[in-house]
């Protein structure tokens, strides 16, 4: 059995009106595990995201990540804590528009310590996997949105993050591109990176993930078997192999405090402001 990478416990997450978000919420995701969370609009999906990434603090109950009190972070702590460990791809993507979508990509590695050079290799490699190099020059508001999901997908995977959030990957992809996403999701889980995907695309869920997490009204509906699938198998063989997403955290990741704290959804825009000279720098 490996070890727990995302661990919730009763977590509530209340806004301001109506009934909570996230209602009493106790989640395990193993290392190299890959779970999808499906559940109907407004069922919490995109909240329990944000909660494991460190852009949300719950009301109730603890989140913790490799044994790490996510919930307990401070700003800073928070920002390390994401550009280590965490790739996201966001529902509505949050690139930087004033940054072309090659400087989007190549930024995260920057700002988690790759090197100029190496940061633009692997930025051409992922483009070119996922189908926009062409684009790489352009800037965001004049891509299409599936052009949009593509970069945000790229972003994220650039650090080879040991623990991949994606919130809807697919949604604005024709199934062409969808696959390649696919492709590049099951790849990474290959070499041991844990995934939480949202998706309502269940050609994406069953070939990219191994367990299936419903939520219905902020609440776990159904939590899933685990080990049944691909993915399975793989979380078994994690195990064996110490930090499947420990080993990988060297590598760093995205969801860097600049680009992740673009987040106007999650109340942290206000670290967006900073982000813009820093992110200048890095890509100098
Ligand atoms: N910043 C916020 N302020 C107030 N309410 C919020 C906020 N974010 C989310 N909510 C509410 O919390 C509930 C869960 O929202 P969430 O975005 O997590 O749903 P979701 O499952 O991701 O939905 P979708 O499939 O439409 O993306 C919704 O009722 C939503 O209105
Ligand atoms: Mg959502």
């Amino acid at each position: 059995m490996s070890t727990a990478v995302i661990e919730l416990t009763e977590v509530t997450r209340r806004y301001a009106a109506g009934p909570p978000a996230l209602s009493e919420v106790s989640l395990t995701v193993r290392a190299g595990e890959a779970v999808a969370v499906l559940g109907p609009s407004g069922s919490g999906k995109s909240t329990l995201l944000n909660l494991i990434a460190g852009l949300d603090r719950p009301d109730a109950g603890t989140v913790a990540v490799d044994g790490v009190r996510v919930d307990r972070l401070k700003e800073a702590g928070a920002a390390r804590y994401r550009r280590e460990k965490i790739g996201m791809v966001f529902q509505f993507f949050n690139l930087l528009d004033d940054l072309t979508v090659a400087e989007n990509v190549v930024l995260a590695a920057r700002l988690a310590g790759t090197g100029r050079r190496e940061a633009r290799r692997r930025a051409a490699e992922l483009l070119g996997s996922l189908g926009i190099d062409r684009h790489a020059d352009a800037y965001p508001a004049r891509l299409s949105g599936g052009e949009r999901q593509r970069v945000a997908v790229a972003r994220a995977l650039m650090n080879r993050p040991p623990l991949l959030l994606a919130d809807e990957p697919t949604g604005a992809l024709d199934s062409a591109s969808g696959d390649d996403v696919g492709r590049l999701l099951r790849e990474l889980n290959a070499e041991g990176q844990t995934l939480l995907l949202v998706t309502h695309d269940d050609a994406l869920a069953r070939s990219c993930t191994g367990r299936t997490v419903r939520l219905a009204d902020g609440r776990v509906a159904d939590a899933g078997t685990a080990g049944a699938g691909i993915a399975g198998v793989r979380a078994a063989g994690a195990g064996d192999s110490p930090g499947a997403a420990g080993a990988a955290g060297s590598a760093g990741a995205a969801g860097s405090a600049g680009v992740t704290g673009t987040s106007g959804a999650t109340g942290t825009s206000g670290s967006s402001g900073s982000s813009g000279s820093s992110g200048a720098e890095a890509l100098r």
